[in-house]
């Protein structure tokens, strides 16, 4: 007979903190988000850590190189979605990779004969306004010159001039010494007072750009999630089908982090990849995996498949009909407490550390504080980030108000099957796990991340805590009857969207 476990399938909605003794130092000033995302030992660091707990999920319609620049600016790291061609899902790493490095590949290069209408199509076409001259108009020709946008005017000059008319020549600008430091390079742009600064090799060939905008971007955002060549950090998510042609591409392109993207991580499939992966890596490569629900695939993951960090998480996604369809899942504060009792115990045994992510089913912030109150590293959202003006796309106006469209991994739009079927059948027959959806369009995530991220920080200083690990290790977690979170809602007022609904109504 089937065996029926004694634990309620819970979620976070059940439960809240109870407050502990904040001391003086506790201010929102002193909170450290920091997180590890890489297994380590006692005593010792992870190879990777995050400054804040949050990553977006491996989705078409969440993680576009847009959000990863804007994320890892914020000190957290998208998870760029593999249900697309390698070539494709390599191009989007490496554009993050290149948006910001303190030195820059040059992406728009022009010839000395090219008209200025090509200026103007780049312009348009990528927002970036300067733009080198090169002899054979390649990113590391020898340098002839630098066109801006404030060379020319575009309704008044000849369009099909050509751009050497207009560049500043070579003689005339100030360029760096291929070999510089950063710190040597912004000293350059200050001294001169210029924006853009061309490094020059021995021959006299482009190798790279600084811009004084990266300089100043740095300042405004010091929580920023940088690697050791100060490019952004970014992971990429991979399946058990064509791991052994998309991983080395996705190395290559310099992605930090490689995820498994699969809705039931717990297989044979997942151990087999992960430890070619691993084989051929070493420590080279982050790698996460999952997903799972329960302490014992968990325990599977991490001693038969190597992995670093592991997700957890089955059916609670916002556009999820996995437990409708299949009927499996668990509602995830259970599956979160069973997994981080797992990884204490392993902890506990082996001395080695193994951080977990909550992944999916966060429908507000209480919720994602309570994920990691309950000991989860860091979490991983899709609904969160869809509604923001970076994820990848169109906005959509229904009935006069704006919104993005989302929808699962496991949709016929998304056509990712490999995520549903970890290797098995090819010809499986196919049904949805996840529907298409629209939310609303909620702003820019350097506007609601700051928000959420207020609210975790005020917790914690409620909970007496400074670190997300002291956090998880002194909350004190209550479950609620469904009479006290009725009571916890506002009551017997009237609130402001009411009296707005009112006013709709009879306007
Ligand atoms: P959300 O933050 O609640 O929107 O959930 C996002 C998470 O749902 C993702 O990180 C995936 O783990 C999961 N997911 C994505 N697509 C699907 C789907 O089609 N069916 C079930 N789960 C999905």
């Amino acid at each position: 007979m089937a065996q029926i476990i004694k634990d309620i399938s819970r979620t976070f909605s059940e439960y809240l903190i109870l407050p502990g003794l904040s001391k003086k130092k506790n201010t929102v000033e002193n909170v450290n988000l920091g997180t590890p995302i890489c297994k380590f030992k006692k005593g010792k660091k992870s190879r990777l850590t995050m400054n804040i707990p949050i990553m977006s999920a491996c989705m078409q319609s969440v993680s576009g190189p847009d959000l990863a620049i804007e994320l890892a600016r914020q000190g957290g790291m998208s998870c760029i979605f593999c249900s697309q061609p390698i070539e494709s899902q390599v191009e989007m790493v490496k554009k993050v990779k290149r948006h910001k490095a303190g030195f820059v590949t040059s992406t728009i290069n022009l010839k000395p004969s090219d008209p200025l209408l090509k200026a103007i199509r780049f312009i348009k076409e990528t927002g970036h306004s300067t733009m080198p001259v090169t002899d054979d108009g390649s990113d590391s020709g020898k340098f002839l010159g630098i066109l801006t946008d404030k060379d020319f005017w575009e309704y008044e000059d000849n369009l099909n001039n050509p751009v050497k008319n207009y560049m500043t020549p070579v003689e005339r600008v100030i360029w760096g010494k291929d070999g510089i430091s950063l710190k040597q390079a912004n000293a350059l742009l200050h001294k001169h007072k210029k924006q853009c600064l061309p490094i020059l090799n021995k021959k006299g060939n482009l190798t790279h750009l600084v811009f004084t905008k990266d300089f100043v971007d740095h300042q405004n955002h010091p929580d920023e999630l940088l690697d050791n060549e100060k490019r952004f950090v970014v992971a990429a998510g991979i399946n058990t089908h064509d791991y052994r042609e998309r991983v080395p591409a996705l190395v290559e392109a310099g992605a930090n982090v490689l995820c498994f993207d699969s809705s039931d991580g717990y297989t044979e499939f997942q151990k087999e990849a992960a430890l070619w992966v691993r084989k051929k890596y070493g420590k080279k490569v982050v790698m996460g995996g999952g997903n799972v629900v329960s302490g014992k695939a968990f325990n599977y993951l991490v001693k038969e498949a190597d992995l670093d960090f592991v997700k957890i998480g089955i059916g609670g996604g916002s556009i999820c009909i996995t437990r409708e369809q299949k009927g499996i899942g668990r509602g995830q504060a259970s599956a979160v407490m069973d997994v981080v009792e797992a990884r204490n115990q392993y902890f506990k045994k082996t001395g080695t550390y193994i951080p977990v992510c909550s992944d999916g089913g966060l429908i507000n912030d209480t919720q994602l504080i309570l994920a990691l109150a309950m000991g989860a590293d860091f979490v991983m959202m899709g609904r969160y980030f869809a509604m923001t003006f970076e994820s990848p796309t169109k906005k959509i106006s229904i009935k006069d108000k704006l919104y993005k469209p989302y929808w699962g991994e496991g949709s016929n739009r998304a056509k990712n099957w490999k995520r549903y079927s970890e290797g098995g059948s090819k010809n499986k027959l196919e049904f949805e796990e996840g529907v298409d959806a629209y939310v609303p369009i909620v702003g820019s995530v350097k506007e609601v991340l700051p928000l959420t991220l207020s609210k975790l920080k005020s917790t914690m200083c409620n909970t007496g805590t400074t670190t997300l690990q002291s956090f998880s290790k002194n909350a004190l977690i209550t479950l609620v009857s469904e009479q006290s979170f009725i009571e916890g809602g506002t009551s017997s007022v009237v609130t402001f969207d009411q009296t707005r609904l009112d006013q709709d109504y009879l306007g």
